[in-house]
């Protein structure tokens, strides 16, 4: 594990099933059963614009994929009201403590990314340790800085990296960072 995580823990968050309350919702593991949801969760130009996933948005791959990645140690949840309909989802990429989310066009504005963020930064830190979470940023991207800012991160003296986005493009990322708060004694 990175320097990024301090300490080990008690928790696995790669074995399923895994559920985070807190914040008036609830992330949960994706089910077989959410694969309708998914094409008017993700298939949308801003989601394959700013984040990895891929357009055309295929829901079956789209599933392996985040079964496949949980085996490699990225948590993929999905956010909802009360471990019912998903509404979108946060990643966390166990080694490097990278965060990532998006939610549904139809569910936007109503506090879900933030909610989720916080959640899972409380989880990353309380639970699994970390000190330092991070997240990459598309330039230009003023939703989620506004949803980074509202979970108490900030912008990083990282320098900008450029990868691939779900359309094939390559973009320049921030980094934001959230630092534990330090504590005495
Ligand atoms: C970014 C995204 C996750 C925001 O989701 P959301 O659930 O609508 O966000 P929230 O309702 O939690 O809003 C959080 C803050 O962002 C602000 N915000 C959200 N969308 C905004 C927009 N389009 N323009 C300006 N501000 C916006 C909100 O006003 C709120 O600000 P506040 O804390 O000052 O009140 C969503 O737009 C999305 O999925 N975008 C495409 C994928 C993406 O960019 N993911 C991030 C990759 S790093």
């Amino acid at each position: 594990m990175s320097s990024d995580s301090t300490m080990s823990s008690a928790v696995d968050p790669t074995a399923s099933p895994l559920v985070l309350k807190g914040e008036g919702i609830v992330l949960r593991d994706w089910l077989d059963a959410d694969l309708p949801h998914m094409p008017g969760l993700f298939d949308a130009p801003d989601i394959a614009a700013n984040t990895d996933i891929p357009s055309p948005f295929d829901a079956d791959a789209f599933l392996v994929r985040i079964r496949r990645r949980r085996v490699q140690g990225i948590v993929d949840l999905a956010v909802t009201r009360d471990g019912g309909q998903p509404l979108g989802l946060v990643a966390l990429h166990m080694a490097s403590g990278v965060l990532g989310y998006a939610i549904g066009p139809q569910h936007r504005g109503r506090g879900m990314a933030s909610r989720s963020l916080r959640l899972i930064t409380r989880f990353c830190h309380e639970e699994l340790g970390f000190t330092r979470l991070r997240l990459s940023i598309v330039q230009g991207n003023l939703p989620s800085e506004r949803v980074a800012a509202s979970a108490g991160y900030v912008r990083s003296d990282d320098d900008v990296v450029e990868r691939m986005n779900g359309l094939g493009q390559l973009k320049l990322l921030e980094t934001w960072h959230w630092l534990a708060p330090v504590t005495s004694g």
